[in-house]
């Protein structure tokens, strides 16, 4: 059956990047229908919105969507719309993958390839802040063992999709005692269940290890906040936000976007790195049940990287269009 995929380019270098990844989709599976929409600052400054109800329509009928990225508009009224999108579609898992690169300089000379999966609906980020007295704010941080049970299933998933026997929480119980508490007990059953291996870090550990030794993880589970950051953490490694592809998915949607953002500072130059946006798409293919077209595209960069295609963040002087260019030469047999 054809599978629809609505892909929204949003602002800055996402209608940059997200054009290079969607020939590189055309390329690899053709028979994938696509249907642009729109979504971000400048719809919104047409529009009013910046997640029109038809683009949210299109997203709930589709089979994945291809995200780029949004500026978030200075007026508070407006609302981000991958945060509108995440809930929306209750996209519970985010998915970000992180792997060492043959890029020039790298910041760490270890190899290493490992998974975080972070928690995406619920901790500090339910925005439920308040002033308790004057000059004393409070931040309300929801852990539940449903939100906690549905992605561990998805780090489980992934562990076995990857040949892994283990899965790493990273928490911090010995402070958050209930909250971290739930996480820590309901992963570690959901793990046990599934017959792999619980194995654990407090967060501040974690953090320090993936520097030291980042080939020691392979899964990681983590609640929202500490997946945030960790994330980040593991972009920086690889070399470049321009390399950090993610996914957010849920039961029945998914969502695929590069973790940088709209990136103004290079926008309009003709520089952002678009492998981050082609990777995502390959994340999106092997959601999709076509391993073999994701492994191709996720080839195709890797010798496109080897053969110093590169754009000025990775320390090459390649524009995005070249190497988008270099990339769909690779796929060819
Ligand atoms: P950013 O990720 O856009 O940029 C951070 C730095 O990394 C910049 O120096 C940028 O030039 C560089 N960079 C990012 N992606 C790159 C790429 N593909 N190639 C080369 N260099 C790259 O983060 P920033 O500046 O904090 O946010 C800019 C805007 O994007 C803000 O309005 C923010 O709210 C929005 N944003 C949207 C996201 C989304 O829609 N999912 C995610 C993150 C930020
Ligand atoms: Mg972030």
């Amino acid at each position: 059956m054809t599978k629809t995929v609505v892909v929204i380019p949003g602002d800055g270098i996402g209608r940059e990047v997200i054009p290079v990844a969607v020939k590189v989709l055309k390329a690899v599976a053709p028979n994938i229908e696509l249907v642009e929409a729109e979504a971000g600052l400048e719809t919104w400054k047409r529009t009013g919105e910046t997640l029109p109800e038809e683009t949210l329509e299109l997203c709930r009928e589709a089979d994945a969507i291809l995200f780029g990225a949004c500026t978030t508009p200075e007026d508070p009224s407006a609302e981000s719309p991958i945060i509108r999108l995440r809930r929306e579609l209750d996209l519970y898992a985010n998915v970000r993958p992180a792997r060492s690169w043959p890029i020039p300089r790298r910041p760490i000379e270890e190899d290493f390839d490992f998974v975080i999966v972070r928690e995406n609906t619920e901790d500090l980020y339910i925005g439920c802040e308040s002033e308790v007295h004057p000059g004393v704010t409070v931040a309300m941080r929801k852990i539940s063992e449903e939100g906690t049970r549905r992605v561990a299933e998805v780090a489980c998933d992934l562990a076995e999709e990857r040949g892994s026997d283990r899965v790493t929480v990273v928490h911090k119980a010995n402070v958050m005692k209930l909250t971290c508490g739930t996480f820590k007990r309901v992963a570690r059953e959901v793990i046990e269940s599934r017959g792999l291996e619980f194995d654990e870090c407090y967060v501040d550990a974690a953090a320090y290890r993936m520097v030291i030794d980042p080939g020691s993880f392979d899964v990681v589970l983590t609640p929202n906040m500490f997946g945030d950051i960790l994330s980040d953490e593991a972009a920086g490694l690889m070399g470049s936000l321009g390399l950090a592809p993610s996914g957010n998915v849920g039961d029945d949607h998914g969502l695929f976007e590069p973790v940088h953002g709209s990136a103004p500072d290079i926008a309009g130059k003709g520089i952002a790195n678009p492998m981050a946006a082609i990777l995502s798409a390959a994340m999106m293919l092997e959601w999709l049940g076509m391993r073999e077209e994701a492994e191709k595209v996720e080839e195709a960069v890797e010798r496109t990287i080897e053969d110093g295609v590169i754009t000025p963040d990775l320390g090459g002087n390649a524009s995005t269009e070249e190497v988008g260019e270099k990339v769909l030469e690779k796929l060819e047999p």
